[in-house]
């Protein structure tokens, strides 16, 4: 079985937990990407979707389903979203796709976050994907020199800006033992939006496709 085949197991999973006649929060990514296709399926069971990317609001419009404002809304039940690595408290490494700080306001707002991945992306400890850190683009070497007080060493992400205008630094060899204090930390420093640690808030629910089928980590 392919990566990718691990991964649309997974992401199929994850439409048995979507209530008829609700709001759905979509991720972003090749894995939500199946996702989708797999919601577009059942949309006219739903009562919208509420996007984390330009990326995945075209795919959702493409296919049908009304995308809502997340301001329009108060709230919401279930928010479906990949991860480039996940530990076994269901903290999370996100933004290898440059979407992290509007898949964090997302997921807070969400009830339930389901993450779906395939079994690669498990992990003991986070930190062999580089970090990505979504910074003000004027800030971006004073936030690259501290970041490497960290121990990391921050590369600007080439060629990208994000949904929101910013720029990415994406910060190589970090060990990342106490997931909660480095997202705090990072965050605190000027000049940064979000970092990549979904720790503050983690998944509740894992969807882990492998060549065995689909794994559920409450
Ligand atoms: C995008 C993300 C994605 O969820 C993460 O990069 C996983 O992507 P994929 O499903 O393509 O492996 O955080 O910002």
């Amino acid at each position: 079985m392919t990566q990718d085949e691990m991964k649309r197991n997974a992401a199929r999973a994850a439409v048995a937990y979507i209530e008829p006649q609700t709001i759905v929060g979509v991720g972003t990514g090749s894995t939500v990407n199946h996702f989708i296709d797999a919601l577009a399926e059942i949309k006219d069971q739903i009562a919208g979707a509420v996007s984390s990317s330009e990326q995945s609001t075209a795919r959702l419009k493409a296919l049908g389903i009304p995308v809502l404002d997340l301001n329009s809304i108060s709230g919401f039940g279930v928010y479906v979203d990949g991860a480039d690595e996940i530990n076994a408290a269901k903290q999370m490494i996100k933004g290898g796709g440059a979407a992290l700080t509007r898949e964090k306001i997302v997921a807070a707002v969400a009830k339930t976050f389901i993450c779906i991945v395939d079994s690669t992306k498990q992990v003991e400890v986070l930190g062999k994907f580089p970090l990505p850190v979504e910074v003000i683009p004027m800030a971006s070497s004073y936030v690259s020199r501290e970041l490497a007080k960290l121990g990391g060493k921050p590369v600007v992400r080439e060629g990208v800006v994000t949904d929101n205008g910013n720029l990415i630094i994406d910060v190589h060899g970090l060990h990342i033992s106490e997931p909660l204090a480095l997202e705090q930390q990072i965050n605190n420093i000027v000049g940064v939006v979000t970092n990549g640690i979904f720790a503050a808030r983690a998944a509740d629910l894992v969807l882990v496709g492998s060549a065995e089928g689909t794994q559920v980590l409450r």
